[in-house]
């Protein structure tokens, strides 16, 4: 059978074009290697910062009944710890995406440094996370800001940098059109969704941290929406993400404008054999509607 989904992302080679999202399974090196044997396209590892960081008390995850509610606090060792579990995946076959955070462009361009010397492929900025004060979407909201955190980290680093959106702007084509001025080499759309639970027994909010991010088939139309909007706004490739549970979700947000998808929460609820299933369900499509390459999808919904 004829490779119609092997691509290729601001330099990285993919066997296909789906990859682990961050924070889910992206821990340790054995977890993400076995999300690499089960046919991810590449892996992007929890959010590392420079210092060991404990995260939120909990709770710190709700499971509602449209998807899941996370307030974790970017809990992680510190990337200078991560370097043993990084050694752990060298020799598989796909690209280790290291997302990262700092909170001002000074510290975000420190980690960047660290994360190439202990053997990242690529960088992925998180400047998006919904429920981290000062490291989070704060810096997602900015562009002046953005822009300056991307300009510092692509003079310190030579391997692509990718920059991962929030959905939780009123513009994000204009976010995105910044990061890309400044040098980003792909966009992720999206994080999550900024949202909240109350139990009325107690009458109190569930989280910890009392605010969270919503994943799952829920966000999926926003950030479908999101997606296109990037495409528009941008020439470097879009990685979409945000709900993605089956091929046919993939394969929307490829027509939306997405050269590759994230798949995070599905992970959780399917296990690790869903980027096989939406990876073969991709190359099916394919050859039914005789495409060559999953490359002439992407962005094809644009045209109407
Ligand atoms: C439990 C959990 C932890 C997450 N941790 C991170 C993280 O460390 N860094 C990050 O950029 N995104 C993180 N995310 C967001 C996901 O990478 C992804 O952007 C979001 O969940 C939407 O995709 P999904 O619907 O496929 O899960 C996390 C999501 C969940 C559910």
């Amino acid at each position: 059978m004829e490779n119609r989904i092997a691509t290729e992302i601001a330099g990285l080679k993919l066997a296909n074009p789906t990859m682990l999202a961050a924070g889910i399974l992206g821990y340790t090196g054995l977890s993400m290697k076995s999300v690499i044997e089960a046919g991810a396209g590449a892996v992007v590892t929890k959010t590392m910062g420079l210092e060991p960081r404990t995260g939120y008390p909990n709770p710190t995850v709700v499971q509602t009944n449209c998807g899941l509610l996370n307030a974790m606090g970017l809990p992680n060792p510190g990337i200078r710890h991560f370097k043993e579990e990084l050694n752990k995946l060298k020799n598989t076959r796909a690209p280790t995406i290291l997302s990262i955070y700092g909170s001002s462009p000074e510290e975000f361009a420190n980690v960047a440094e660290i994360a190439v010397n202990i053997g990242a492929d690529a960088l992925e900025l998180n400047v998006s996370c919904p429920h981290v004060k000062k490291a989070g979407a704060e810096i997602g909201c900015d562009p002046l800001l953005l822009a300056e955190i991307v300009k510092e980290v692509k003079k310190r680093v030579d391997i692509p940098v990718i920059v991962k959106l929030t959905p939780n702007v009123a513009n994000i084509g204009e976010i995105a059109k910044s990061a890309e001025e400044a040098g980003a080499d792909a966009i992720t759309a999206v994080n999550t969704v900024k949202a909240m639970a109350i139990e009325i027994e107690t009458c109190r909010p569930i989280l910890a941290n009392k605010f969270g991010g919503l994943s799952g088939p829920a966000i999926k139309p926003i950030a479908v929406r999101c997606v296109y909007d990037v495409y528009r706004s941008v020439n470097v490739p879009v990685i979409g993400c945000g709900g993605i549970t089956s091929w046919q979700d993939a394969v929307e947000f490829m027509l939306a404008g997405a050269s590759a998808v994230q798949i995070g929460t599905a992970v959780a609820f399917k296990g690790v054999g869903v980027f096989n299933s939406v990876a073969k369900g991709i190359q099916d499509y394919l050859e039914r509607k005789g495409f060559k390459n999953v490359k002439e999808l992407v962005g094809l919904a644009h045209k109407f």
